[in-house]
């Protein structure tokens, strides 16, 4: 195994592949059915031995560990300071570092600054009467007439965000769950304590952070009402959707914030924001902070239709707004989007993954999309995520996308030897860890084959990127050019077989998602043949 190299030159971030780990659901090492760090521990190796046998990624993002009643699995934080038992200790947490840190592997942290849970010590106190010390660190405001709330901001969770306390008659906003009141970030001791957790964590070894859900960390002082959403349809959209959210959060008033955490945090780490920016916005936030070290989350593959044109048009601009010296991202699924597998399919989800790996930046992988991992519909009784349970109709719960880990065929699917806090999706059988990795055609065997590809080739990691015209509005294909090296990528984003021709003398091939091609075989770029929903990487030399 390589040892941690802190002296690199090039920023680790600018080459790293992030993997995200939703702590619950990876492995149960004490079988109470709830996954754990002692858990995490024993799959490192999978994630990365340093050989191409693992998966070979080189950080995890942890979904929020510390201490929580777990209204929200852990989004609600009542000490940031600890662990929740339910997931290990400080100890567990120090041996989870330093065994990432053997693996070449950094380690990201979940940090949830727009709001703690209302069992948080400091929201107890706030809570305890108007002048409490402490009233001023949450948002707290007198009933309009009536008794009304104090403004129409709609909680993401369904219903007001507004929650009346009898006790000292006032209103507390909460953005999320009355559980997860929101902090009063325009309270300077409430900025100067959460950079104080951020020095903690670093301290502790942590190379980075999650900013979770950070655009409600800006909010109109004035707390005027958002405005009504005129494509909203009742009944067809989340009622959330009915506003258009312009006071109650913001993209742009949160880079003080964020250059805040910067001056923080220093140049070895680096922080990925929870937010989504317009294309327009996007430049502000590279400018955000001095050395780079903060990107915001690009989520616009998840909600793009499946088709080669509309790929290439949005990746051709947002590539050009980040520009070569800056660190783009690309995500295909997280804890609280339906999975890939299942949005696009099984066949697509191969051509997703070679996009995700070939793209310039940093790509982000949700444990189990690996494997092809799916959706599992929680029978209603079993449903445990707050939003489903507040919002219900809409399909906005999210634990089909938060299974437990598929690892083998055992009981289970290998995750826990208790029964699990979710139920293990049904084709566990099928899907799982042990039979992929001896399998060479499976997807996880695609997955290795290009992070490999991409970790050996600098084209891949520091290449430029331009798209071509396939002749075939279903082919997206692009260039990655560096030096003299040139890769080219084909993607059929059809069901149909699909012929095309391309002016390239030498052709060979490095990965195809069929995986049934060897690596460094020549391939006549005339009348090249691309099956349904195959890709290709292909080094090529220009005539
Ligand atoms: C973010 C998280 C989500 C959580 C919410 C509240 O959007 O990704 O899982 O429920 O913030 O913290």
């Amino acid at each position: 195994m390589k040892k941690y190299n802190k002296r690199a030159k090039e920023h680790w971030s600018k080459t790293a592949v992030v993997y995200q780990i939703y702590p619950r659901s990876f492995k149960d090492s004490n079988n109470d059915g709830i996954g754990d760090l002692n858990g995490i521990i024993e799959k490192l190796d999978y994630l990365n031995d340093g050989t191409k046998n693992s998966l070979g990624i080189d950080a995890i993002w942890l979904s929020p560990i510390y201490k929580s009643p777990m209204a929200d699995f852990g989004y609600d934080i009542s000490d940031y300071y600890d662990i929740d038992p339910i997931f290990g200790d400080l100890k567990i947490f120090e041996k989870l570092i330093s065994e990432a840190h053997k693996r070449n592997v950094r380690v990201i942290m979940d940090f949830v600054a727009n709001h703690t849970s209302s069992q948080h010590p400091w929201f107890i106190e706030s809570s305890s009467s108007r002048n409490n010390p402490k009233r001023d660190w949450y948002i707290w405001k007198d009933p309009k007439a009536h008794g009304l709330p104090p403004n129409n901001w709609l909680s993401e969770f369904g219903g007001s965000a507004w929650e009346y306390d009898k006790k000292t008659g006032q209103y507390y906003l909460h953005k999320f769950l009355p559980e997860q009141p929101d902090l009063n970030w325009f309270n300077p001791e409430v900025v100067r304590e959460m950079k104080n957790i951020l020095r903690y964590w670093i301290k502790k070894g942590v190379d980075g952070f999650r900013l979770d859900a950070i655009a409600h960390l800006a909010k109109d002082k004035q707390l005027r009402d958002d405005l009504p959403n005129p494509d909203y349809v009742s009944g067809k959209d989340n009622p959330h959707k009915s506003l258009l959210h312009v006071n109650s959060r913001s993209n742009l008033d949160v880079i003080p914030i964020i250059e805040g955490f910067c001056n923080v945090i220093g140049k070895d780490h680096f922080m990925v924001g929870e937010i989504s920016p317009t294309l327009e916005e996007l430049a502000s936030f590279y400018q955000a902070c001095a050395e780079k070290i903060h990107i915001p989350f690009n989520f616009n593959l998840i909600n793009l239709p499946w088709n080669a044109q509309a790929f290439r048009r949005f990746i051709d601009t947002y590539d050009q707004v980040i520009g070569p010296d800056n660190l783009s991202n690309y995500v295909l699924g997280n804890h609280d989007q339906p999975r890939v597998a299942s949005r696009i399919g099984k066949d697509r989800a191969r051509v997703a993954a070679m996009l995700l790996f070939t793209l310039r930046g940093m790509p982000f992988i949700y444990y189990g999309e690996e494997i092809g991992m799916e959706d599992y519909l929680i029978p209603e009784d079993q449903v445990q995520d707050p939003w489903g349970k507040r919002v219900s109709g809409f399909g906005l719960g999210r634990d089909p996308e938060r299974t437990p880990m598929q690892w083998n065929k055992k009981p289970y699917a290998g995750f826990s030897n208790g029964k699990p806090w979710l139920p293990v999706n049904k084709n566990y059988q099928e899907i799982h860890v042990e039979s992929e990795l001896s399998d060479p055609h499976s997807i996880l065997s695609l997955y290795r084959k290009l992070i490999q590809y991409r970790k050996n080739f600098p084209v891949i990691l520091r290449g430029s990127y331009h798209s071509l015209d396939a002749g075939d509005s279903s082919v997206f294909s692009f260039m990655r050019e560096l030096g003299d090296e040139k890769v080219l990528i084909l993607l059929n984003f059809s069901e149909q077989k699909k012929t095309i021709t391309f002016d390239f003398n030498k052709a060979k091939v490095a990965v195809n998602t069929h995986l049934d091609k060897n690596f460094g075989i020549e391939a006549n770029l005339k009348n090249f043949v691309l099956r349904p929903n195959e890709g290709y990487v292909l080094e090529v030399a220009k005539r």
